[in-house]
């Protein structure tokens, strides 16, 4: 096979058929998201499951996700916690919360998804702490204050999800002006050199094309 954006996603897609399989609450969370116009942007199917499965293997019971979109991974990281659990989602713009909401609710989970709408920087400081998982997939120039808050809101153990650290390899182009792949750059910086994390990355191709995870954890 020749290694091509199209090879990528048939597998990937190949992947998801078998490991994740239909899911009518899902795919109605997205077809709702692509009614409304919002982008198609939200984490592929394998990597939300990836992001349920972290939150079971690490017992997660209180989750943040900072960039709720059309709450997507929101109802996979719901399904995880549990009927006791919580999510926190913080979304800044209203419309994409309120597409948010009806998806979540309709996916059975509504009662553990608490909605704070507003940019993070506003948000973040009105939290109370004790986070297991932070998933950020939000406004990429962020990313370092996000991930400030992320290791002030966790505890030790916390696990710290940082969505798109590949960007079709433009992490490595020195001269880029892209301030998405400025502020990956600056996130993935400090998960190394921060003594609060001990952090890894990995990247991806799929249905996204070339991207990839951080994967951290409070230390
Ligand atoms: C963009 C943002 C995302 O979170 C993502 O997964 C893919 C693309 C973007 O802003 O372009
Ligand atoms: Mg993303």
């Amino acid at each position: 096979m020749e290694s091509t954006p199209a090879a990528w996603a048939h597998a990937d897609a190949y992947l998801a058929d078998l490991l994740v399989g239909h899911d009518p609450e899902l795919e109605a969370a997205l077809a709702a998201q692509h009614d409304a116009g919002l982008p198609a942007i939200e984490v592929a199917p394998v990597s939300g499951k990836l992001l349920h499965l972290l939150a079971r293997i690490s017992g997660a019971r209180r989750v943040l996700e900072i960039g709720t979109l059309g709450g997507y991974s929101t109802i996979w990281l719901a399904r995880a916690v549990g009927p006791e659990g919580r999510v926190v989602t913080v979304e800044a713009e209203p419309g994409n919360a309120a597409v948010a909401r009806a998806s979540i609710d309709a996916a059975g989970v509504g009662d553990r998804v608490d909605i704070r709408i507003g940019r993070g920087a506003e948000v973040l400081p009105t939290l109370v702490g004790g986070f297991d998982l932070v998933f950020i997939d939000a406004d990429k120039e962020s990313n370092t204050l996000y991930l400030d808050w992320a290791a002030k809101l966790g505890h030790p153990g916390t696990v710290v999800i940082l969505d798109n650290i590949g960007r079709d390899g433009e992490i490595v182009r020195e001269d880029s002006a892209d301030s998405k792949v400025l502020g990956t750059r600056e996130g993935l910086r400090m998960l190394g050199e921060d003594p609060r994390f001990d952090a890894t990355a990995l990247q991806t191709v799929g249905v996204k094309g070339w991207d990839g995870i951080a994967v951290a954890l409070v230390v």
